[in-house]
């Protein structure tokens, strides 16, 4: 049943192609959750941001980009059987990777196949992209949780997102990391697109006090301005939502950091952006970026 489904929709997939129609198909929008530092909350954030924008109707799918210590799975207290890995070698259907986690959210496990994707020919990224359109088909919003740093592993799915949430916070070593990372990726991409998130902030002064000076190096050396998403004040509730492995989003819904995000959320599901360019165009850039290519 579920194999004549499949087939059903690649064949619809595939007259929409041949009839030129690709434009009209809907396209995930896709978000890549990073930093300069490690540990400075992208894992909480993406995940909380996910549950806010659930509850604001849209189908959100996380997909743990983490190659060394992806922890969303931990998180959220719950193990995934399979990973992209088995995908990619045909073990698995790309529903069966798709796990349904708390509040709706659905995460994808990268594990294994990761490091496959980065090594994928054009000619497999192709083939591959065919059985990912199913994940297109069930998210509005794709969230990327990356590893930190400035690897290359790091970059090649910061810079084939559509966008990037950089999450620092405000401690002096943190945003100079952060900085780096700006500057990295704006010296690979000038077109790169950055939202900034403060988070772990004292107060609402805290925050913009570190989006002045991360925004004053920015101007000064990169030419260009901090776009920032929002801040989280520094909450005992994360850390006590992070021991019983649950959102603190869905745990204290009201407590302060839950605020901060529920406001990021409807700023984004507001945002006027581009049209997305897709699990398509983020595989082919993927591969370019990866690869060492730059833009075409
Ligand atoms: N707003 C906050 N208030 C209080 N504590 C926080 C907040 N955000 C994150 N933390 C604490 O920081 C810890 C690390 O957060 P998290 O795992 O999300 O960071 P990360 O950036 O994903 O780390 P890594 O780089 O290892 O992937 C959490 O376990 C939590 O206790
Ligand atoms: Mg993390």
């Amino acid at each position: 049943m579920a194999d004549q489904a499949q087939s059903l929709r690649d064949l619809a997939r595939g007259i929409r192609r041949d009839l030129g129609l690709g434009s009209l198909v809907r396209r995930s929008r896709i978000w890549a959750v990073t930093s300069g530092k490690g540990g400075v909350g992208k894992t909480n954030f993406a995940i909380n941001l996910g549950v806010a924008l659930r509850g604001l109707g849209q189908r959100v799918l996380l997909f743990d980009a983490d190659l060394g210590l992806g922890n969303v799975d931990i998180a959220l207290g719950f193990y995934p059987r399979y990973n992209l890995g088995h995908v990619l070698r045909g073990e698995r259907e790309m529903e069966q990777v798709v796990e349904e986690g708390p509040s709706g959210l659905r995460v994808v496990a990268g594990g294994s196949g990761l490091g496959e994707l980065l090594e994928l020919s054009p000619a497999r990224v192709r083939e591959f992209t065919g059985r990912l359109a199913s994940l297109e088909e069930m998210a509005d919003v794709i969230f990327l949780d990356t590893g930190a740093g400035l690897s290359n592993t790091v970059l090649s799915f910061a810079l084939a997102a559509d966008e990037i949430i950089l999450v620092t916070t405000p401690e002096p070593t943190a945003l100079a990391d952060a900085y780096a990372v700006l500057k990295v990726a704006c010296q690979r991409q000038p077109s790169v697109t950055f939202r900034v998130v403060f988070n772990r902030v004292k107060d609402t002064g805290d925050a913009v006090a570190a989006a002045g000076r991360l925004n004053a190096v920015s101007r000064r050396f990169l030419g260009r301005e901090v776009d920032v998403l929002g801040h989280i004040f520094d909450d005992p509730h994360v850390p006590r939502a992070v021991c019983r492995q649950e959102p603190f989003f869905t745990l204290y819904p009201d407590c302060p950091a839950s605020r901060c995000v529920e406001e990021m959320a409807r700023k984004l599901t507001g945002l006027s952006a581009g049209r997305p360019k897709g699990l398509l165009g983020f595989f082919r850039d993927l591969g370019r970026w990866a690869g060492g290519g730059g833009e075409e």
